[in-house]
């Protein structure tokens, strides 16, 4: 999972995906990661206002620890999925030819008609509110989408 800062989207996206892979009992099968293609904030734990949206739905994230995403993850991970368009492009610059058709957003994989999951940094908690929901929406479509595509069961 990917996103600028590593601090607000994509920390909140390995968390909802690896509750959710838990609670189905793939937590040997699914390792989910998080990083950001930006560097200012390495080393940080995850924005408070996205922790706390992501307790009020039972996601722990308060944990995780800021990172920069490294060439060595596109060889590691079968899926590098980015939060929004901008993201994407960074993603696309960075990736060695040959994983690139590992690069998705990851709201493809959802049931809103939205691309991207809005940057929320400058916002209100509102906006945090909807980042988990267009997450746990997508991070629920991508699931199903592994089980199927890799016979998961
Ligand atoms: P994220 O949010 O990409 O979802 O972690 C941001 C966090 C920090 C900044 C921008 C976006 N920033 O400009 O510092």
């Amino acid at each position: 999972m990917v996103c600028l800062g590593n601090i607000c989207r994509s920390p909140t996206a390995q968390g909802v995906l690896s509750s959710l892979a838990a609670k189905r009992a793939f937590e040997r099968e699914i390792l989910v990661d998080s990083a950001g293609t930006g560097s200012w904030h390495l080393g940080e734990a995850p924005d408070k206002r996205s922790t706390k949206a992501a307790a009020r739905r039972g996601y722990e994230i308060g944990h995780l620890v800021s990172r920069q995403i490294t060439i060595i993850d596109f060889e590691k991970f079968d899926y590098v999925l980015a939060m929004d368009q901008a993201n994407l492009d960074d993603l696309k610059k960075l990736c060695p030819d040959k994983y690139k058709d590992k690069l998705e957003l990851l709201l493809d994989f959802g049931s809103s008609k939205e691309s991207s999951v809005p940057d929320p940094y400058y916002g209100g908690a509102s906006g945090f509110q909807r980042v988990l929901g267009l997450i746990e929406d997508a991070c629920d479509g991508f699931l199903r989408h592994l089980i199927t595509k890799h016979n998961l069961s």
